[in-house]
C-alpha cells in the first residue's frame, strides 16, 4: 500500500443566492435575446446576491454546509484559503471575514487572486499544507459575487456572470486517494484582455474611475474565448497523459463554466463521453472561482462519485491563468 501522504477532498458543499436573473430579465435591460445568450454561451439564468452582503456571506454559508455535512465544529479547521476576485473589501481578507463569521477560532487563512482559476490554484495551495503534514483540516473555498463588478448596461459582459460559492475539506490520506497531480500556468501578457482596472493602487476610486466605468469587468470576449478553448483543453489532456490516463478512465470532468462551447471543445479534445461532464452553466452562468466547487458539490449530491474514481477539474481565466488537477475521489 502506498504510504505517500496526499491531500484528499473528504467533503464538499455550496451556496447560491435564491434570486434568479433570467435571460428574459436581461432582455428588458439590454439589447439581447434569450436565443443569442443560449446559443453563444449555454446560459439560461444566473443567481444574484442581494446588496448589503458580499462574497464572504456566500463563502461562510458554503462552509457552514460543509461543517454540518461532516459533523465538524468550526474550531476543528486549521486553515481557510479563499479563491476570489470579489472580496468584500480590499482588506481584511475574505478568509478573515469567513473565519469570524463561522467561528473558526483555531484557523488562519488568506485569499488567493487568480480570477476563474481561483479555486484550482487555491486547492493546489491548500493541499501543500496537508501533504507536508502541517495541517489536518484545510478548507478551500471558491467564491465570487461577480454581480458587484458587472456592468448591467454592457450586453457583451452582463449576460455572462453570476454569484455563488463552494467549499471543500482537505484531509490527509495515506491509501492512494486524493490529489494525484496538477498543472498550473500563468501568462500575464493576456492580462489586457480580461481585467478590472479600478479600485487597486494604480487607479484608486475617484469620480473619474467611476465615470469611466473602471470598477467593472472589461473583456475582449473573442480573445479570451480563443485562449480558453485551447488552454483549458491542453492542460486537461496534459494532466491525464502525464498520468497514463485517457478520457475513458475518468468518471467525471468538472470544467470551469465560462461558456458551454469552451467546455464542449475541451471534452472533444479529451475524448470524453459527454455523460461524464458536469455542466451547470445553464443555471448559474460564470461564477468565477465558484464554478468548480459548485460543480463538485452537485456531483457529490447526485452520488455521481465513488471512492477511487478519477476526476479532473480544469479552468482558464483572467490573468491569464489556467490549470488542471487530477483527483482520485476519496469517498
Ligand atoms: N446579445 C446580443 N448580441 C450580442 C451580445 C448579447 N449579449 N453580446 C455581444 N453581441 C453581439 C456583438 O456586439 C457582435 O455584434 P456585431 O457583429 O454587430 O459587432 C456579435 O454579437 C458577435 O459578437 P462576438 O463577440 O463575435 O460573439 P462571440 O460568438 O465571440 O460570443 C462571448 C461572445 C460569448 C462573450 C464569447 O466571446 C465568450 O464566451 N468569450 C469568453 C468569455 C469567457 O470565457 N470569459 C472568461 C471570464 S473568466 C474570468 O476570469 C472572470
Amino acid at each position: 500500500m502506498e504510504k505517500r501522504l496526499r491531500a484528499a477532498i473528504t467533503g464538499v458543499s455550496h451556496y447560491v443566492p435564491e434570486r434568479r436573473l433570467t435571460n428574459a430579465d436581461l432582455e428588458k435591460r439590454v439589447d439581447t435575446s434569450d436565443e443569442w445568450i443560449r446559443t453563444r454561451t449555454g446560459i439560461r439564468e444566473r443567481r444574484i446576491l442581494d446588496e448589503g452582503v458580499g462574497t464572504s456571506y456566500m463563502a461562510a454559508r458554503a462552509l457552514e454546509g460543509l461543517l454540518e455535512q461532516k459533523g465538524l465544529d468550526a474550531s476543528d479547521i486549521d486553515l481557510i484559503v479563499v479563491g476570489t476576485i470579489s472580496p468584500d473589501m480590499m482588506y481584511p481578507s475574505t478568509a478573515c471575514l469567513v473565519q469570524d463569521s463561522v467561528g473558526a477560532s483555531n484557523a488562519w487563512g488568506f485569499d488567493l487572486s487568480a480570477a476563474c482559476c481561483g479555486f484550482v490554484f487555491s486547492l493546489v495551495t491548500g493541499a501543500q499544507f496537508v501533504e507536508s503534514g502541517m495541517h489536518k483540516k484545510v478548507v478551500v473555498i471558491g467564491a465570487d459575487k461577480m454581480s458587484a463588478t458587472t456592468d448591467y448596461t454592457d450586453r457583451t459582459t452582463c449576460v455572462l456572470f453570476g454569484d455563488g460559492a463552494g467549499a471543500v475539506l482537505l484531509e490527509p490520506a495515506e491509501d492512494g486517494v486524493g490529489i494525484q497531480d496538477y498543472i498550473c500556468h500563468i501568462d500575464g501578457a493576456g492580462g489586457k484582455n480580461l481585467y478590472q482596472p479600478g479600485g487597486g493602487s494604480l487607479h484608486p476610486a475617484t469620480h473619474e474611475t467611476v465615470d469611466k466605468k473602471m470598477h467593472y469587468v472589461h473583456q475582449e470576449g473573442k480573445e479570451v474565448f480563443k485562449f480558453a478553448v485551447s488552454c483549458m483543453a491542453d492542460v486537461s489532456v496534459d494532466v491525464m497523459e502525464r498520468n497514463g490516463l485517457t478520457g475513458e478512465d475518468l468518471t467525471l470532468f468538472v470544467p470551469h463554466q465560462a461558456n458551454k462551447r469552451i467546455i464542449d471543445a475541451s471534452v472533444r479534445r479529451m475524448n470524453l463521453p459527454e455523460d461524464r461532464v458536469m455542466i451547470n452553466i445553464d443555471r448559474y452562468a460564470n461564477t468565477s472561482a465558484a464554478t468548480i466547487p459548485i460543480g463538485l458539490s452537485e456531483a457529490a449530491e447526485q452520488k455521481w462519485l465513488n471512492r477511487g474514481d478519477y476526476v479532473v477539474i480544469a479552468s482558464a481565466g483572467g490573468g491569464y491563468t489556467w490549470g488542471s488537477i487530477l483527483i482520485k475521489w476519496a469517498y
